[in-house]
């Protein structure tokens, strides 16, 4: 009788231990499936903050597509590559604009509101998972035409002088807003401005940390102004495709890097020159 005891005790071990490993096991695969949380702190530059994107082995960064590595100038292409250099045709306006089913801070000027379709709907699914994890955010300014980033850039110019306004405004057909691809965010606590302190808000940590799932990056990320040309924008946020915004983000990199891009010569000079 004790043998059979001993004998069913030890059975029970082991099925014990069977189901803790495959327990442990599961709980590991649901681990790299919940990818967004890989994102949690890339922007937190606080030093006590573990930087969760560190831990990320090379091994585990998605390909990009070989084929978006030579600069691609298509408009129309969710890859196309727009800085200080690379411009849109003055008439380029996106044949599928649409405006997207999500909260907007203002809703004074409708031409603000539009973006191209399949950005619009990975922007509609972002914001509304946001909101389940209780992260409101605001659309502020999404598609715009050449004639009103110059109307904007103008503005800047008389407002501000035109290096300042070389760091934070775009000259027209310079503009990834004209792409219909990019969307400024912001929160109520911000009153919808567009601040530097969006990238240490809930809400900003949110969309660095999780933007990449949905197809978008942080177009001009703190630490790159010399690549991108712009001051840290927590706010702009632009579609590659999820693909692409994975390879961008965990690799910490713009687009500009994405490409290998190197100024040309003299280009930004002659950009600024040509904005007035
Ligand atoms: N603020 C960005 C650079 C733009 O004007 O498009
Ligand atoms: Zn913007």
């Amino acid at each position: 009788m004790k043998k059979l005891a001993a004998a069913v005790t030890g059975v029970l071990f082991i099925i014990l231990i069977a189901s803790l490993q495959g327990l442990s096991e599961n709980q590991v695969r649901a681990g790299n499936e919940t990818d967004e949380f890989e994102y949690e702190y890339y922007y937190n530059d606080t030093d006590n903050e573990v930087d969760v994107m560190d831990n990320i082995s090379p091994t585990n960064i998605p390909a990009a597509d070989n084929d978006t590595k030579t600069i691609n100038t298509s408009p129309d292409s969710i890859m196309v590559f727009v800085n200080k250099e690379y411009s849109l045709p003055e008439d380029y306006v996106p044949d599928n604009l649409v405006m997207p089913d999500i909260k907007f801070y203002s809703y004074d000027v409708p031409d603000k509101r539009y973006m191209r379709k399949e950005a619009s709907e990975a922007l509609e699914k972002m914001f509304n998972d946001a909101l389940k994890d209780g992260i409101t955010l605001y659309g502020v300014s999404g598609y715009r035409s050449y004639s009103r980033q110059k109307e904007i850039y103008n503005n800047n110019v008389l407002a501000r002088g035109k290096d300042e306004t070389n760091k934070v405004s775009a000259s027209p057909g310079h503009s990834e807003h004209q792409t219909g691809l990019a969307i400024d965010i912001s929160s109520s606590a911000l009153n919808g401005t567009l601040s530097e302190e969006f990238g240490k808000s809930e809400e900003g940590l949110w969309v660095a940390g999780h933007c990449a799932k949905y197809g978008f990056i942080i177009r001009y990320p703190k630490n790159k102004e010399n690549i991108t040309g712009y001051s840290y924008e927590p706010w702009h946020i632009r579609y590659v495709g999820k693909k692409n915004a994975k390879y961008i983000m965990r690799n910490k990199i713009t687009l500009e890097e994405y490409y290998g891009y190197i100024p040309s010569k003299g280009s930004k000079d002659e950009i600024i020159s040509d904005a007035n």
